[in-house]
């Protein structure tokens, strides 16, 4: 039977490559299904971002759609099960935080399938968070808990979980993107080719990513934000890659005219390899994004936090991220800081290496077969 690797929106993907690629190169390799839930199906949130990884094409696509979280997660959990009975499972792998993590890893535990999380006990202590709700269930339930973070391993040791089920392997976020960092597509082509003149951004320029709910969907903390950017585009260009989340938010509290002002680049959600190009060349970053805290930490780029909280410490701590919280005079305080040369540097987290996955496959296939000789008569 396989491993079934599941992913589920965007920030499944990156995660999940390195992934695959080791469980195959692992000797004798590990068999894979890869499975998709549809939870992200536009083509700019999906497909551009398995050819920019070299994912293969997921074997069964589950094609659940937006929803509630209460139908997208139960519309996951109906569709996954029959995966599991057809093609059997020795473990099911799951990563992150999103819908699909969760309910797959519910499947998987109560059919007694062994369930693998990668990037567990992440916390922001947060619960009006979901992705927080999806960190915390999902870890109570897996047999084995790969961390990016020494932090983690607290987190999960206070909710009362056995030190036994914590590896700590570090990012494999951190592999996919050391790996495509000298295929990263350089700025001036991609502002060139949606017919911006790239001598705009000659002079620096920071990068811009919203789409946590908490940000975007009431007017009255989206507007200040919108606001907030504004008056930072006077100084420092914004190239903003908008999420479909944010623009249709936009769109329905009549602020998408506000994106018009000269010192803003719009642009579509954005491949992979866009991504790393802009935010390698960037000034700073302004996000919302977990992931992107940690790429800019990898890259040592100046990272500005809209939240007032993270479940990823160790970018703080050692990395060149700053919480600023949804204030927008914090925000534009945060931005000169960096503009008069105050940005942080930050180093490189411990096991934030490359190899991240393969200490996974390696790990993996030992638990497998010490558990499988253990369950026979
Ligand atoms: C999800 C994850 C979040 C992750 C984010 C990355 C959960 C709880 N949240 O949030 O952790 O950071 O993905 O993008 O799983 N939409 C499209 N096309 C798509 C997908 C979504 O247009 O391919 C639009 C739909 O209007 C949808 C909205 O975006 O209602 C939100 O999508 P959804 O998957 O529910 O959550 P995200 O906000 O993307």
């Amino acid at each position: 039977a396989p491993v079934i690797c599941v992913v589920g929106a965007r920030p499944n993907y990156m995660k999940m490559a390195p992934i695959i690629r080791a469980l195959a190169a692992h000797r004798p390799p590990l068999r894979t299904l890869l499975v998709h839930t549809g939870q992200h199906y536009d083509s700019a949130m999906n497909e551009r971002l398995f050819a920019d990884l070299d994912l293969p094409h997921p074997e069964v696509n589950l094609e659940v759609g937006s929803a509630s979280h209460a139908v997208q997660t139960a519309e996951v959990m109906r569709r996954f099960e029959p995966v599991i009975d057809e093609h059997g499972a020795r473990a099911v792998l799951v990563v992150g935080d999103v819908n699909s993590t969760l309910a797959c890893a519910l499947v998987a535990v109560k059919r007694h399938v062994p369930v693998a999380h990668v990037e567990s006990g992440l916390r922001s202590h947060d619960r009006r968070m979901p992705e927080e709700i999806n960190r915390v269930l999902t870890d109570q339930i897996s047999d084995l808990l790969y961390t990016t973070e020494r932090s983690a391993h607290d987190n999960l040791a206070r909710e009362g979980i056995a030190p036994e089920r914590m590896v700590f392997v570090g990012n494999v976020m951190i592999d996919s993107l050391l790996a495509n960092l000298p295929k990263a597509a350089p700025p001036a082509a991609l502002l060139g080719a949606v017919g911006y003149p790239s001598e705009r951004l000659a002079g620096g320029y920071g990068v811009v990513t919203l789409h946590r709910p908490s940000n975007v969907d009431h007017p009255q903390t989206l507007g200040p934000i919108i606001e907030a950017l504004r008056e930072i585009s006077t100084r420092l260009p914004l190239v903003i890659a908008l999420h479909p989340r944010t623009r249709n938010n936009l769109e329905r509290f009549g602020m998408l005219d506000r994106l018009g002002a000269p010192g803003f680049v719009i642009l579509p959600p954005q491949g992979y390899l866009e991504m790393l190009g802009l935010m390698a060349g960037a000034t700073v970053v302004l996000t919302d994004s977990g992931g992107i805290q940690e790429e800019t930490t990898a890259l040592g780029v100046p990272c500005l936090t809209i939240r007032e909280n993270t479940e990823r410490p160790i970018t703080v701590e050692q990395g060149t991220n700053t919480l600023v919280g949804v204030d927008p005079a914090a925000l534009r305080a945060a931005v000169d800081t960096v503009l008069e040369g105050g940005g942080k540097r930050g180093r490189i987290p411990e096991y934030w290496d490359g190899r991240a996955a393969q200490r996974i496959a390696a790990h993996l296939a030992a638990w497998l077969d010490a558990h499988e000789k253990q369950a026979q008569p």
